[in-house]
C-alpha cells in the first residue's frame, strides 16, 4: 500500500486525513495519510528519512514548517519561487519535488462562493504570512487591481516589499481607521491571520464595505468566525476557509496520484463536520 503524509506542529486537529480518505475510497484506491508531528528544528532530519521510503507518494507541509521546505526541495514549481513556501513535495526516484497548492484552492474555493471576475478589482489581505503571499500570487495571476496589505508590524511591511517585488501592493497598519478608512474602496476583504481560531473579534467594523463586497475567512474553525458573522448580520456574501481547504488538499492528491476527484461528495461531508457541536 502506498501512502502520503502531513508534517507540521501542531497537527492535532488536522481535517487532511479526512479529505485524502475519502479521495482514496473515490479514486478506488488503497493508500493513507499519515500526520507526523515534527519536532521543530528537525524537519530536514524528518525529510531525509522520507525520501528513502519506497512506497511513500509525497507529503503535504503546514505551519510552522513551509518556508522552511523551499530550501530542501530538488526541483520546486515555478509558484514556489514567487510565494516562498512549499505545502506539497512529490517524492521522486532521486529528487524531492516542491509545490504550493494554497494560491490554486484559493482561486477555486473563492471563484466558487463568489464567481466574480478578479480582473481590476481592490483587494484586502488581512496578514503578510505564508497563506497571504499565496492568495497574493493567486490574485496576481488574476490581474487584481489593487493588492492592499494590513500588516501589524513595519519591520513585516519592508521584508515582504522586497520579496514581493514581482507584485504591486501597497501596506497599511493593521490599526481600526487605517483598515475601517479602506474597506469603502475594496471589493474583496480576505483574512489570512488566524484571529478568530480562538473566537477573537477583530479591532474593526465591517460597517463601510459596500453591499457587494465578498468576505473570505481563511479561518475554518470555528466555520462561523465573528468577522464572518457580522458579515452574515450586514447581509454581506462571505466564506470560511474549508472549500479551500479542501482544493488544496485535492489538488495534492492530484499531484501524488494523478487522480481527479470530484470534489462535491467530500465538501457535504467536511460541511457536516462544519455544523457538528
Ligand atoms: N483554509 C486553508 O486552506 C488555509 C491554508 C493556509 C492557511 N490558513 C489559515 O490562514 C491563517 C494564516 O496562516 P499562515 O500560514 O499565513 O500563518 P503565518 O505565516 O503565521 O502568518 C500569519 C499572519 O497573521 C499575522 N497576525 C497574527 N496574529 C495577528 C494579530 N493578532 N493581529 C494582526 N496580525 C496578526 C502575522 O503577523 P506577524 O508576522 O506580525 O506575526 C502574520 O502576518 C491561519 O489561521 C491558517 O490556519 C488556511
Amino acid at each position: 500500500m502506498n501512502w502520503a503524509a502531513l508534517l507540521g506542529n501542531p497537527i492535532g486537529h488536522t481535517l487532511s486525513p479526512l479529505i485524502h480518505r475519502e479521495a482514496f475510497k473515490q479514486a478506488g484506491m488503497e493508500g493513507a495519510y499519515i500526520p507526523i508531528q515534527v519536532k521543530e528544528g528537525y524537519l530536514e532530519e524528518v525529510v531525509t528519512g522520507l525520501c528513502f521510503m519506497e512506497n511513500l507518494w509525497g507529503f503535504n507541509i503546514t505551519i510552522p514548517f513551509k518556508e522552511a521546505a523551499v530550501n530542501l526541495m530538488d526541483i520546486s514549481g515555478k509558484e514556489v519561487d514567487f510565494i516562498g513556501a512549499v505545502n506539497t513535495v512529490k517524492r521522486g526516484e532521486s529528487k524531492l519535488v516542491g509545490f504550493n497548492t494554497d494560491w490554486s484552492g484559493f482561486l477555486q474555493a473563492l471563484n466558487e462562493a463568489w464567481g466574480e471576475r478578479l480582473e481590476g478589482r481592490k483587494v484586502l489581505i488581512l496578514g503578510g504570512g505564508g497563506a497571504a503571499r499565496a492568495v497574493i500570487y493567486a490574485l496576481h495571476t488574476k490581474g487584481v487591481g489593487k493588492i492592499i496589505l494590513a500588516l501589524r508590524s513595519q519591520f513585516k511591511e519592508k521584508n515582504l516589499k522586497r520579496s514581493l517585488s514581482w507584485a504591486s501592493i501597497q501596506a497599511i497598519p493593521f490599526k481600526k481607521k487605517a483598515i475601517e478608512e479602506t474597506l469603502g474602496e475594496i471589493n474583496l476583504l480576505v483574512n489570512a491571520t488566524p484571529i478568530g481560531l480562538k473566537g477573537e473579534t477583530m479591532p474593526f467594523s465591517l460597517e463601510g464595505l459596500g453591499k457587494k463586497a465578498f468576505v473570505m475567512d481563511l479561518v475554518y474553525n470555528p466555520p462561523l468566525t465573528p468577522m464572518l458573522r457580522e458579515a452574515k448580520e450586514r447581509g454581506l456574501s462571505f466564506c470560511n476557509g474549508l472549500t479551500m481547504l479542501l482544493y488544496q488538499a485535492l489538488n495534492s492528491f492530484e499531484i501524488w496520484t494523478g487522480h481527479q476527484v470530484e470534489a462535491e461528495p467530500i465538501k457535504k461531508i467536511l460541511l457536516n463536520w462544519g455544523k457538528r457541536g
